[in-house]
């Protein structure tokens, strides 16, 4: 498939990396950027040769945000009828596979949450985040005012939401936000070499421990560790555990078949 706003390549034939374009912009997040980013997430995920993704941007930005030229005219009758935002921007929480953000620049308003809507984010050092909608006289629309309380906490989300400054990256790995910062010309190397790690797992191992992780955010602590148990207990149906076990006791590497 052929796309104007993003591209997509593949690293060893396991990583699928999707790469945010339009530069100019920003990488203002535009509706058919969000159409073109679902249909390639979708195919990497249904490719069983893929067993991990990463969305990334250029140097100055990951995202600057949802694009505002294109929302400027909206009305509420547009917004509400056509489902803005839930239609296109949360295809990405049905992908089973992991999904890393490898963040450079700019991650700002959707940009942040697009980030945050991702399993982890590897930063490089020059990134930014924020959530400065409030200064556009809206609020965050793609989840930001609930998921960046959950990285970061309440005082720290509010005062984002609420001021809408940005936070350099050392502030963000300190909050949470961010699982490792690396220097900027070693961005793709480090997030290639974490998707390479989950490549080289069992995949219904690798899937079943991001639905729990994700359950965490969704429910209750109770229901939360009752779900993590079931797949727990479930996987030792897989073949998988019996390699990975036998593996170890057998002091080899192990050989995992997805299965
Ligand atoms: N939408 C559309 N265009 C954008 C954009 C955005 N979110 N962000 C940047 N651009 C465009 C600029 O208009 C500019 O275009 P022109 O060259 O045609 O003028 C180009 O990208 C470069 O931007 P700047 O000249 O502003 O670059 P800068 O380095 O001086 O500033 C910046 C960078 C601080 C990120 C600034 O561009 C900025 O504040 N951008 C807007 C950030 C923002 O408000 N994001 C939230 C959007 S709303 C949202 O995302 C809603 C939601 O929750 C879903």
């Amino acid at each position: 498939m052929s796309y104007e706003f993003i591209t997509v390549r593949t690293e060893g034939d396991k990583v699928g990396i999707i790469t945010l374009n339009r530069p100019k912009q920003l990488n203002a997040l535009s509706p058919q950027l969000m159409v073109e980013l679902g249909q390639a997430l979708k195919a990497f995920d249904a490719d069983p040769a893929i067993g991990c993704l990463i969305i990334t941007g250029n140097e100055k930005a990951f995202a600057a945000g949802a694009d505002i030229g294109a929302m400027a005219t909206y009305g509420f009758a547009d917004v509400y009828r056509d489902d803005y935002i839930t239609r296109d921007w949360e295809t990405i929480r049905s992908i089973r596979k992991p999904v890393i953000a490898a963040v450079s620049g700019f991650a700002l308003g959707g940009g942040c949450e697009l980030a945050m809507m991702c399993d982890f984010i590897i930063a490089a050092d020059n990134a930014r985040f924020g959530q400065p909608e409030i200064k556009l006289g809206i609020i965050p629309g793609a989840g930001g005012t609930q998921r960046l309380p959950r990285a970061v906490g309440k005082s720290k989300a509010m005062d984002m939401a609420l001021t809408g400054r940005m936070m350099d990256v050392r502030e963000a790995e300190t909050a949470g936000l961010v699982s490792r910062v690396v220097p900027l010309d070693k961005l793709m190397d480090e997030a290639l070499g974490a998707a390479l790690t989950i490549c080289g797992f069992g995949q219904l191992a690798v899937m079943a421990a991001k639905e729990c992780v994700n359950r965490a955010f969704e429910g209750t602590l109770a229901d939360g560790v009752m779900f993590e148990r079931r797949l727990f207990h479930a996987l030792f149906a897989t073949s998988d555990q019996k390699e990975g076990m036998d593996a170890f006791v057998n002091k080899r590497q192990a050989a995992f078949k997805n299965q």
